[in-house]
């Protein structure tokens, strides 16, 4: 048995049969304390750094179902301050985005500075005699404030780790897979939209390998993505090369697995699939056009040699997903709602035919608009839904695929393991959930959480 912590939430999730009980899918109560114990703990992703590149830039980001304002102040500090005015509540910022010199309250005109602090308040002398303490009423601002290579986080925990070792050698990995792909640029307009589901099943799903055949088959019916027959035959003989199935499933996958619950899930690249499409240059364009930059000396340098092949999707825990050259959060808006936001971002060395490329497939494989993401939302809504009744919640869910089946491995300080489809890094998050949820500290959680597998050991 590799873990070991116990609590009333780790009875709801048994790595040891791969059973993870239904409630916390849709109870109010343990809903609620994933608001407590994971959002208002981690480290929450705001915005990229392009998108607040001076003072007084600001967007609306959420802390679980809180707005918080990311925002730079004056002296160039990132600051990320709860969007609520410490009067009477209201919200100090209202546009999603945009450029302010301060934060004025609409209710009763409070007026904040760039960093926080209330600089203003209407009858100050006449209603208030002067002895309101200023200093001691700011809008409240996150504990920790953080960047890594131009994206921003906040936690509102100032016991948290600090970001570069909360995210660990996985976490950061996961990161990297999108940073080292170019100077990024984010396109203008973030795509948010709303699904009927619980956030945990839309993360659970950007690690589902197993799913792609079945749910999306009407989007490679359709001819939008190609059928493997279809293709031509250098995409033809660069599949065979990838082992890439008429779904797009390779069967060569990887799980890697961090601590606090950061994973990553999906195909690997190896060196041979690498070679092969270079030799194949432009004429892949549809398959696996955003691979490239794995060739740049910066890349490999940064991956290192698990990383470079690892192309699967990463989760920076809990619920930040890179996919190609978007970002996705998962907002928490209750037990059965997910709000759903899309970044999308272009290298800027790429051809202006390549970011059309990006960018259509951004409008159109997932967000609002997109096939995948319209298929997938469908699945969450109704596995939401019926796992909402008593008797359904009698019966655990299962993840047993692969399971006790692969020896670890650990290279430069990661560890993962090469497999076929499976769903580790799904039960890998739901035990992280647990421990999150049992610890009612930082401090608990730095003890208690489970440090990633051994070299060895079996999963
Ligand atoms: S609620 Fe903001 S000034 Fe009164
Ligand atoms: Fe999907």
């Amino acid at each position: 048995m590799l873990y070991d912590t116990q609590g009333p939430f780790r009875t709801m999730v048994d790595e040891n049969t791969g059973q993870v009980d239904r409630s916390i899918f849709a109870d109010q109560a343990i809903y609620e304390v994933e608001l407590e114990r994971i959002f208002a703990r981690a480290w929450n992703f705001m915005c990229h750094e392009t998108q607040i590149p001076k003072a007084g830039d600001f967007f609306l980001s959420f802390i679980g179902e809180e707005s918080v304002i990311a925002t730079r102040d004056k002296k160039g500090e990132l600051q990320v301050l709860l969007n609520s005015c410490r009067h009477r509540g209201n919200a100090v910022c209202r546009a999603e985005e945009g450029n302010a010199r301060s934060f004025l309250c609409t209710y009763h005109g409070w007026t904040y500075g760039l960093d926080g602090s209330l600089i203003g308040v209407p009858g100050y002398k006449d209603f208030y005699h002067e002895q309101l303490d200023k200093s001691q009423w700011g809008l409240v601002k996150a504990g920790k404030v953080a960047s890594y290579k131009g994206f921003v986080f906040a936690t509102m925990d100032p016991e948290a780790p600090d970001l570069e070792e909360y995210l660990g050698p996985v976490g950061r990995m996961g990161m990297d897979l999108l940073a080292e792909k170019g100077n990024l640029e984010l396109v203008g307009g973030v795509q948010k939209n709303l699904i009927g589901c619980n956030w945990k099943l839309a993360v659970d799903n950007l690690f589902d390998w197993y799913h792609s055949q079945i749910s999306h088959a009407s989007a490679f019916i359709s001819g939008f993505r190609p059928q493997l027959e279809k293709l031509s035959p250098e995409d033809q003989e660069l599949a065979r090369i990838a082992d890439i199935g008429a779904g797009g499933a390779r069967t060569l996958q990887r799980a890697v697995l961090g601590a606090y619950g950061h994973a990553i899930g999906g195909p690997r690249l190896t060196k041979i699939e690498r070679e092969a499409r270079a030799k194949l240059g432009d004429k892949v364009e549809i398959l696996l056009y955003d691979d490239r930059f794995r060739e740049l000396p910066k890349a490999q340098e940064v991956l290192g040699e698990v990383g470079i092949d690892t192309a699967g999707h990463p989760n920076i825990f809990p619920n930040l997903w890179m996919t190609g050259c978007q970002l996705a959060l998962r907002l928490p808006r209750g037990p059965s709602t997910c709000e759903i936001w899309w970044f999308t971002f272009v290298p800027k060395e790429v051809s202006e035919e390549r970011r059309k490329v990006i960018i259509h497939d951004a409008n159109h494989l997932f967000g609002p608009a997109g096939l995948l993401e319209q298929d997938d939302g469908e699945n969450w809504d109704q596995s939401t839904r019926a796992m909402r009744g008593v008797i359904a919640q009698r019966y655990p869910l299962n993840f047993q695929m692969g399971m006790g089946q692969t020896p670890v491995t650990v290279n430069e300080g990661v560890s993962y393991i090469d497999t076929s489809i499976n769903e580790h890094p799904q039960l890998w998050t739901y035990r992280a959930w647990a421990e999150w949820m049992d610890a009612d500290s930082w401090a608990q959680l730095k003890q208690t959480h489970s440090a990633p597998p051994k070299a060895g050991d079996l999963i």
